[in-house]
């Protein structure tokens, strides 16, 4: 199974199965996007919506992108509100689907997919207005390094473990830097709110200057 088809066959089961993941970066973006009311925000990889409905609440029009049918059709059953467009594409490729350009990008949970951060960040800068700002959380790399990544149980009893990348901080700060995007807040969170454990969960907002 590639990502897309493994992503199919995860939809099923995505939302019931317990996932401190998901969960803990739910609390991240609520706690690192800026308040006030966009006018266009772009979500990558909305999957079954976790975030999108809270996006969705805090702009005037949300592009809600994901590359596999069936998460996005889930994310569609929950939320058909007039103001979100749905787009199947893959975000490794050119972005056709920002219609104007953007207040506010996230990205939750999808980048541990996606080899080349270049392409995402130069796609970024273009499809944000200046001053524009990017949302990133991640599975903190820490716990990438002791072996964590995306995995789920399959219907025939297995589990099954997705391709993944591990990015580095500074692969994240480096990237952003190069394309013109400045760091605004990182911050890592911790299960429980134990700081003395391995941090779970990573995430930037970056701006873009000029
Ligand atoms: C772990 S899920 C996260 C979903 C949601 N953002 C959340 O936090 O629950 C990753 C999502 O990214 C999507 N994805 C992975 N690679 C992608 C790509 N190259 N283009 C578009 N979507 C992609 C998957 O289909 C999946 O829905």
């Amino acid at each position: 199974m590639n990502i897309q088809e493994a992503y199919n066959s995860w939809a099923d089961s995505y939302d019931d199965v317990q996932n401190k993941t998901r969960d803990l970066e739910a609390q991240a973006i609520r706690s690192l996007v800026p308040g006030g009311h966009f006018d266009e925000v772009i979500e990558l990889g909305c999957g079954t919506g976790k975030n999108t409905e809270w996006l969705a609440a805090r702009t005037t029009h949300l592009t809600a992108v994901d590359f596999s049918a069936e998460m996005l059709r889930r994310a569609q059953e929950k939320l058909q509100q007039p103001h979100i467009t749905f787009h199947q594409a893959d975000i490794t490729q050119a972005w056709k689907f920002s219609r104007t350009p953007a207040n506010l990008i996230t990205c939750s949970l999808i980048l541990e997919h996606i080899q080349d951060l270049n392409h995402v960040f130069a796609q970024a800068s273009k499809a944000l207005q200046p001053q524009g700002h990017f949302y990133i959380g991640e599975l903190h790399p820490l716990k990438q390094y002791q072996g964590s990544k995306a995995r789920f149980d399959t219907a025939a009893g297995g589990i099954f473990e997705l391709e993944c990348y591990v990015h580095h901080i500074s692969d994240f700060t480096e990237t952003a830097r190069r394309h013109g995007f400045s760091c605004i807040t990182l911050q890592e969170w911790f299960d429980d709110d134990d700081r003395t454990t391995t941090p779970r969960i990573v995430c930037f907002l970056f701006r873009r200057e000029g």
